[in-house]
């Protein structure tokens, strides 16, 4: 019988509370199932390993999880612990580690999923945000000159590679022509002289090969503009590290909330493992009140499972998570509710036991 073997890293604040919901969703439809079976293997990595070993993860943390079949986080981040050295140490580093070079971040307002916009409908917000992963603003490359002078200066470069570009270019074109859904670029090239004018042109270069594919671009600023007033133009959105980093908290924000938030780490190549996680952080605001909303995390299961090639599951997933919304029953706070984490995903199980 087929067994897909994960890693779960749990991490920090509320990361364990939306894990625990997710991995009880997961294991119950291996059960329902029955054709394959789920084997999780704990990590305690994160602020508290940094603060008794010195560091957030074991020296050799990746080739313990190379042989996994997908990596499920929770959130890395913790007062007490710079965030730089928290998530350069663990999450950042898996990232790029594996070459998970496609942060997959759907958009959607769910039916029953609270939106502040005015006039929309369910239809309106339905996009999926390709980011690209591994490089651009967050490959960490610069310096700090002259410190502790009134000349000093910190340099922070922005790293991209042609190969870099074009693949998550490439993969974005390849989506929205397997959907036969409209694409938009999202850059900054009258800014950013080097690197988006560059970004911009392998995008145009890529797009000779899919004339199907109707495409648009815009500026960041404008993008972030329209995400509010008019988000049924966008379908496929393609964009930088650190763009799609912003625009997918904005989305986030628009469809339901950071507890409805999700996101996929991609190695398509699958050369190396995949990781699974809600786009949310540690929410140290609310950690260990039993207030996280978990269907962040239960969503990215749906996505794992769509990865694992058990699509099915994957849509009946985000369908019981539709049911929860509509009936109201079981929600947290974020959501008008008063049900606690830990009841969220027995709730999702019941109804896809229905
Ligand atoms: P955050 O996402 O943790 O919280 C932002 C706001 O959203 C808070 O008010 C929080 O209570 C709320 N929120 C987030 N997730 C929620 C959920 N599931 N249910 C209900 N409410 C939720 O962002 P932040 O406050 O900027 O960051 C806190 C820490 O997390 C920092 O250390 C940051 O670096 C880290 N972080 C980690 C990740 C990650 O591991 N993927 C992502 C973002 C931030
Ligand atoms: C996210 C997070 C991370 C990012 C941080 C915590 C480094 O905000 O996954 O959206 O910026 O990618
Ligand atoms: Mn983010």
């Amino acid at each position: 019988m087929q067994t897909y073997k994960i890693a779960v890293i749990a991490g920090d604040g509320i990361g364990p509370d939306v894990i625990d919901e997710g991995k009880k969703v997961l294991a119950g439809i291996a059960e329902m199932d029955g054709s394959f079976k789920v084997e999780f293997t704990d990590f305690p990595w994160g602020c508290e390993y940094y603060l008794r070993e010195g560091k957030m993860m074991p020296e050799d943390g990746l080739s313990i999880l190379k042989d996994f079949d997908a990596i499920y986080l929770g959130a890395v981040g913790y007062p007490g612990v710079p965030d730089d050295v928290s998530l350069q140490g663990l999450l950042l580093k898996i990232r790029k580690g594996f070459d998970e070079y496609i942060n997959l971040r759907p958009v959607k307002l769910l039916k029953g999923a609270p939106c502040p916009l005015k006039d929309v409908k369910e239809e309106d917000i339905d996009m999926i945000v390709v980011r690209e992963n591994s490089e651009g603003e967050y490959a960490n490359v610069g310096s700090r000159l002259y410190p502790g002078t009134e000349q000093e200066i910190a340099l922070q470069t922005g790293v991209f590679s042609r190969k870099g570009c074009e693949r998550v270019i490439r993969y974005a074109y390849e989506l929205a022509k397997k959907e036969g859904k409209t694409l938009t670029n999202v850059s900054k090239a009258n800014a950013l002289g080097y690197s988006m004018v560059f970004w911009n042109e392998i995008f145009a270069e890529v797009g000779k090969e899919y004339p199907e594919v109707e495409t648009s671009s815009l500026m960041v600023d404008a993008a972030s503009m329209f995400f509010v007033k008019k988000p049924a133009r966008f379908q496929i959105v393609v964009t930088s590290n650190l763009f799609g980093d912003i625009l997918t908290d904005l989305g986030a924000a628009i469809a339901g909330g950071m507890g409805l938030a999700a996101g996929a780490n991609l190695n398509p190549e699958r050369k190396f493992p995949s990781m699974f996680e809600p786009i949310h952080g540690s929410a140290p605001d609310i950690a260990g009140k039993g207030l996280a909303n978990p269907l962040a995390a239960i969503w990215s299961v749906s996505q794992m499972l769509d990865f694992f090639g058990q699509e099915a599951w994957g849509k009946k997933v985000i369908d019981a998570i539709e049911t929860l919304l509509q009936e109201k029953k079981t929600l947290t706070p974020d959501l008008g509710g008063t049900a606690k984490t830990d009841e969220i995903g027995e709730a999702i199980l019941e109804i896809l036991q229905r």
